[in-house]
């Protein structure tokens, strides 16, 4: 009984949080980090971090693969075009960040000079071509750093005729309208053998109840949650159906490995009350984030 009505409450203060949720994405633009950017050495040590851990998981997967003269695509980079910046430095040739949102357009001045101290100070790299390049995206102009915002997110035009060696993501998938025309465009976009190397976050995205039942969204009907949905509303796309989609469109050698995961108890206690869809074993709800590596054919 008490599990009965442990659950009833999730479900019930879920609705609650996706009304929440969709009311916060009419009535204020949309915002990527949970964080303000204002908060200047956070942002910085944030993209950092993302674009280490991409690193560090390329070098798991192809530990022969070099970032070097590579044309780097980046999806849904967010706030800012840190992570960017920071690839170029060790040697990227061109890096593309495509997204939905124009979101770092009008990031402050501040950051970008903080961050070229950081990258000075910590890294040692002598930052003049990079502050020429971030100049030149600022006027819309494409040279190594790109940042092309599209409503369509179509990314055949986002990167034009350019072929792209590696794709890195982190915590956009999950966000995507339509996920399999997405795989299907970069797919498009890539030369044959280029890597794929992205973090997905599958868990609901409000605070608070996201440490309390991780798996809320996927308790409700298509209907009920479509009610509350909104461009970048988390799509409920499972491991199993990126794999799927991956593999229709050329990608082999596909790794996909957990990073955070629901342990045993919790999932157990919550497992019989999601939606039927999101129940059998395929789905591997104890995966709350996971890593995605691939290479194309
Ligand atoms: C949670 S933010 C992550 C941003 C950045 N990668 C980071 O780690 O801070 C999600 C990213 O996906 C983009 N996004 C949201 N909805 C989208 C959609 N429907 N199609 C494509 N991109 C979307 C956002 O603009 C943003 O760049």
């Amino acid at each position: 009984m008490k599990k009965f009505l442990i659950n009833e409450f999730y479900f019930c203060a879920g609705i609650l949080f996706l009304l929440l949720a969709k009311i916060k994405s009419k009535a204020l633009r949309y915002s990527p980090k949970a964080f303000s950017t204002a908060e200047i050495e956070r942002c910085i040590e944030y993209d950092i971090h993302v674009a280490d851990d991409w690193l560090k998981h390329l070098k798991e997967y192809a530990s022969d693969y070099t970032i070097q003269d590579k044309h780097v695509l980046e999806l849904g980079p967010g706030s800012d075009l840190g992570a960017g910046l920071y690839l170029l430095s060790k040697s990227v040739k061109k890096y593309t960040a495509a997204d939905v949102y124009d979101l770092a357009s009008d990031v402050s001045p501040d950051f970008y000079r903080a961050f070229f101290t950081y990258l000075r100070e910590k890294e040692q790299v002598h930052t003049d071509l990079l502050e020429e390049e971030l100049l030149k995206t600022r006027h819309r102009q494409n040279g190594r750093l790109n940042y092309e915002c599209r409503s369509d997110f179509n990314l055949v035009e986002a990167v034009g005729g350019d072929k792209v060696d590696l794709i890195f993501s982190n915590a956009a998938f999950e966000h995507f309208s339509d996920f399999r025309k997405t795989i299907q465009d970069m797919s498009r976009v890539v030369a044959s053998g280029s890597l794929l190397v992205v973090s997905i976050d599958l868990q609901t995205h409000s605070r608070w109840i996201r440490d309390k039942d991780p798996n809320n969204i996927y308790r409700y009907s298509d209907r009920l949650y479509k009610l509350f949905n909104f461009q970048s509303s988390p799509n409920r796309v499972r491991p199993w159906q990126y794999r799927e989609a991956l593999e229709q469109n050329g990608w082999k050698n596909i790794v996909i490995q957990p990073e955070m995961r629901l342990d045993d108890r919790r999932l157990n206690y919550f497992q019989d009350y999601l939606n039927p869809d999101f129940r059998d074993a395929v789905n591997q709800m104890n995966y709350l984030t996971v890593w995605i590596c691939a290479a194309k054919q």
